[in-house]
């Protein structure tokens, strides 16, 4: 969506139709948010930049065939390293030498996922912020063998997308997860521990260190799977690290498909 509505051409990529039509809808619901703001004296202007955008992106599900016409690819899957390293494998046989892989992970290691592929050099992080659309941030991931050129190109995009970039290395959850994880994770165990009530915790962190919201409401927005996910992956690097422990509300909630705002239920119901 921020790289359509800033003029690049887009192919969104996923499995099915299906999906590809809910993201489609997605985004024009998002595009709508964003122009009733920005043109909110000139709707006919709003509804121009909404259709230039969706103008701009175009969907598959066969990313092998995209591939074959693009500059830059950013990976957003499922935060698994095998399915990953399995995806950026079969793309780099398909994709021109120039082409630029990134990852959007905000857990795996970038080395790893650039072993899988013959473009090391080619090769980084690009992290951005939920609701994307509305954050400013991008993380611009450099790994020892990703080439200046390649890092200015990054840096490059994620400004061209409006977005501003910081950069780090490739350290698990380089600067804003490796921060913001330990600290939701330890609003669980606050809770766990019956110190205080979620609700509490919330307003507490809201009111008194003025976040825009409390850990618990950012982990459901954020997904309690992905939250998991990280999680678990830090904790099998640093199994001794006690910031990186495990949780078992949060082990429960996942297990009863409980995953925050996306399922409708995670640890509030929406
Ligand atoms: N698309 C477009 N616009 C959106 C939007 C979306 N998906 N979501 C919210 N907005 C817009 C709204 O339309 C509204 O616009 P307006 O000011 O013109 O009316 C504006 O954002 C504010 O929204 P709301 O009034 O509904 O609610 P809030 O004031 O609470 O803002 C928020 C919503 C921007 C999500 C704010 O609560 C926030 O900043 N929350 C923290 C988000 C955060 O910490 N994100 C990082 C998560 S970590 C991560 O993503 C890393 C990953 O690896 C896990």
């Amino acid at each position: 969506q921020v790289a359509a509505a800033s003029g690049h051409t887009v192919v969104l990529v996923d499995q099915s139709d299906e999906i590809l039509r809910k993201s489609t809808k997605g985004i024009e619901e998002s595009l709508k948010r964003v122009t009733k703001k920005k043109f909110a004296d000139k709707p006919e202007a709003g509804a121009e930049f909404i259709e230039k955008t969706l103008k701009n992106i175009t969907t598959s599900t066969d990313a092998v065939t995209v591939v074959h016409s693009t500059d830059l690819v950013i990976e957003a899957i499922v935060e698994n390293q095998e399915i990953k390293n399995e995806l950026f494998k079969r793309l780099d046989k398909f994709a021109p030498e120039h082409t630029i892989f990134a990852s959007n992970t905000s857990s795996l290691q970038i080395t790893q996922l650039a072993n899988s592929t013959t473009r090391q050099d080619r090769f980084g992080g690009l992290h951005f912020f939920n609701p994307v659309p509305m954050m400013k941030l991008v993380e611009v991931i450099k790994t020892p063998m990703t080439s200046q050129k390649t890092f200015e190109s990054l840096m490059d995009f994620s400004k061209a997308v409006g977005k501003s970039p910081v950069s780090c290395k490739d350290t698990p959850g380089f600067i804003v997860n490796r921060l913001l994880v330990p600290y939701m994770m330890e609003a669980v165990r606050l809770f766990e521990r019956g110190d205080a009530s979620k609700e509490d915790i919330d307003v507490a962190m809201k009111l008194g260190a003025g976040y825009p919201m409390g850990p618990f409401e950012l982990l459901d927005y954020v997904g309690l799977d992905t939250s998991k996910y990280i999680i678990d992956g830090w904790h099998s690097l640093e199994p001794n690290n006690p910031l990186f422990a495990p949780s078992r509300l949060l082990n429960k909630l996942v297990e009863e498909k409980k995953l925050g705002k996306k399922t409708g239920e995670g640890f509030y119901k929406y």
